[in-house]
């Protein structure tokens, strides 16, 4: 269908650069961005005149329509793009868990799944055990069916967990393909042992799980991860991180050269755990999720690291299970599914923690929700820009409004919110997608089926200067041995 679009008046925000300016949409691309662009009268108008026009937000991790410990999320591809609509994100990218072993065969199952999909959408590939045939299978994925990336699990002992002599050949495996592996930096051994001193003093319930996978042990599983990466000389990408620790490792390898990127989840910016585990059991478990929302301070720590670039992009982990689904572990907190909301609520609370709060600017905030994801995952400057060319997914942004946060409210088919009762400033107001109009007046108008599978090429820009050749490589590893008892 014909569609001509054009948004009048506002302040067109990229990454690199603010303008006030038209944008003129034709047909789902972005046709021209420049003042007072002049159209007849077959073209939709929408007045931004004193708001933000900002790309589509792009949410590098969620989980929808997963099994996972014995049940299924919530949130399929059509429920929860929908709610990613209402809250201003365009696309996200997927986890796809493999069946049977089989990325061929998991990637066929979500391919299923998403047939419903109303916004475009990519995916990782989870890598859950490792062999010869999963190693041909990455093959595929990157050469035919558009997947630059794979996340191994550190932790998940006993079902998605893989040890260190398989990481080792997933990064290898990655870096000959060009594409980005990603890990789950947590140490499952040691989670493991966490959990059953938990059982044996007794406790059962969600504080258990906090309890048993202290930072620390995200601390080490990030460094542990970091320097296998710098032993294969591969770009290393950490998913969910949730704590100093991991964070100023990521910092030091970041200041030391190493290609490693950091994601924090919006559950680990702006939650911590102070007296989260004192309500009943529903109300607790809710926030169950891996790593764990940690201590007062670990929040704040992440917002000033992403503030200065020491991470790099926010995603969300929407990973949701209703009351009924986290009740699986009312006698057990090792049996409630895990997992937090995220994918509406990532653009407003960015937004009103970060640039709001005078962390960071305008411009800083389309990068680490938007702009940075489409570089990382080869997608820009078809996504993640509103540049002549792109793909119209476009949002207008009244930074004089305000949002408010309920869980009778949202759109996401779960019945909880951890961020239930939260308001700040700023509102997502009218969603574009592919340039057509899905949200504005508070109402949605999704069409199932209109998203697109969005192929990710391998070698982004993270694999520049990287040299396939290790011999020189190792060499360049060998560092003078210190001598700490010498006199001086
Ligand atoms: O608790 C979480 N994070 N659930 C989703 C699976 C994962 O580890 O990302
Ligand atoms: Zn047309
Ligand atoms: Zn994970
Ligand atoms: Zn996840």
């Amino acid at each position: 269908s014909s569609s001509k679009l054009l948004i009048k008046g506002g302040t067109v925000v990229n990454a690199h650069q603010q303008e006030i300016a038209d944008v003129y949409v034709e047909d789902g691309v972005i046709v021209a961005v420049k003042p007072t662009i002049k159209v007849g009268d077959d073209v939709t108008l929408l007045d931004a005149t004193g708001k933000y026009v900002m790309p589509g937000g792009i949410d590098p991790h969620t989980h929808l329509a997963m099994e996972f410990m014995g049940t299924e999320t919530i949130d399929d591809f059509f429920s929860g793009q929908a709610a990613a609509l209402a809250g201003g994100t365009t696309m996200h990218i997927d986890f796809v868990i493999p069946v049977n072993g089989s990325l061929v065969a998991g990637f066929e199952a979500y391919e299923r799944k998403a047939k419903k999909s109303c916004m475009d959408y990519g995916f990782h590939m989870a890598i859950t055990k490792w062999d010869e045939s999963v190693s041909r299978e990455m093959e595929i994925m990157v050469k035919e069916k558009g997947i630059n990336s794979f996340k191994f699990f550190m932790a998940y002992k006993g079902s998605l967990m893989i040890n260190d002599e398989l990481l080792l050949q997933g990064l290898k495996r990655c870096k000959s393909l060009g594409a980005l592996a990603m890990v789950h930096a947590e140490n499952g051994d040691a989670v493991f042992e966490g959990q059953k001193r938990m059982i044996e003093l007794g406790i059962t319930g969600p504080e258990g799980h906090a309890l048993s996978r202290p930072a620390v042990l995200e601390g080490e599983a990030t460094a542990r991860a970091i320097r296998l990466a710098r032993f294969v000389n591969t770009p290393l990408y950490i998913v969910h991180v949730m704590s100093i620790d991991a964070m100023e490792e990521i910092s030091k390898a970041r200041k030391s050269g190493q290609k490693v990127i950091g994601e924090p989840v919006v559950s680990g910016l702006v939650l911590d755990d102070s007296g989260l585990w004192d309500p009943d059991f529903i109300t607790a478990a809710k926030y169950v999720m891996s790593p764990p929302i940690r201590e007062s301070g670990h929040d704040k720590a992440l917002q000033a690291a992403l503030s200065t670039g020491v991470l790099q992009l926010v995603g969300t982990d929407h990973c949701v299970f209703n009351s009924t689904q986290k009740a699986l572990g009312i006698d057990d907190f090792r049996k409630i599914p895990n997992g937090v909301n995220g994918i509406e609520e990532r653009m407003h609370l960015v937004w009103d923690t970060m640039v709001e709060s005078g962390q960071i600017s305008v411009t800083d905030y389309v990068r680490i929700t938007s702009t940075e994801c489409a570089r990382i995952f080869n997608l820009y400057p078809r996504k993640g820009a509103i540049l002549t060319g792109s793909d119209a997914d476009i949002i207008i942004f009244n930074p004089n409004s305000s949002f408010e946060i309920s869980a009778s409210s949202h759109h996401s088919r779960t019945d909880t919110n951890v961020f239930d009762g939260r308001k700040g400033k700023g509102k997502v107001e009218v969603t574009i997608v592919g340039g057509r109009v899905v949200w504005q007046d508070d109402e949605l108008k999704v069409v199932p089926g209109s998203g697109k599978y969005i192929e990710m090429p391998p070698f982004s820009y993270l694999f520049n200067g990287i040299d396939k050749s290790d011999a020189k490589y190792l060499s360049s590893l060998r560092a003078p041995v210190r001598r700490f008892n010498s006199a001086s």
